[in-house]
């Protein structure tokens, strides 16, 4: 099964939407494997966002991801990559249809509550910049029978 990296963002985490957006996950029939609150350095960020550097907003994003806590998660399905940047909707809130996470929750680029892995190369890169193998959970959920 294909796994990805979810970041609920600090304006994500500030608005209290973590829990939302779990919910949306879980009921789609994805699995959680891991979660955790971290509040990231700068350094983390620019690593995070190393593919960005040259961007001009690339400065300001790694200070902001770095300024309050992100809800970091790994979920695991079918096709998890593709189906979870759909489920976010577009980079720009005011691209995003309603209906999708950031088309529901909120309205500005730079502030747009959630990260998703765009490729699956990027999500094993991700996942191992955030992630310890021993924080990784394996688990059979009886959900899946139904799902696949
Ligand atoms: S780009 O410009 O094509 O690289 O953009 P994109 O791949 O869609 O986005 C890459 C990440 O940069 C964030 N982004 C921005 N942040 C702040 N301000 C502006 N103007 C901006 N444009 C793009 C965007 O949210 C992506 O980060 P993640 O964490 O994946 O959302």
């Amino acid at each position: 099964m294909e796994q990805t990296f979810i970041a609920v963002k600090p304006d994500g985490v500030q608005r209290g939407i973590c829990g939302e957006i779990i919910k949306r996950f879980e009921t789609r029939g994805y699995k959680l494997v891991a979660a955790k609150f971290v509040q990231s350095s700068e350094e983390h960020m620019k690593s995070h966002y190393a593919d960005l550097k040259d961007m001009p907003f690339y400065g300001g994003l790694c200070k902001y991801m770095s300024s309050g806590p992100v809800f970091a998660m790994v979920w695991e399905g079918q096709s998890i990559v593709k189906l979870a940047r759909m489920m976010l909707g577009e980079t720009n809130p005011a691209d995003s249809k309603p209906g999708s996470i950031r088309g529901d929750l909120c309205v500005n680029i730079g502030r747009n509550i959630i990260h998703g892995s765009d490729t699956l190369e990027n999500a094993k890169r991700e996942i191992g910049l955030w992630f310890k193998p021993e924080e990784m959970v394996t688990y059979t959920s009886c959900a899946q029978a139904f799902l696949y």
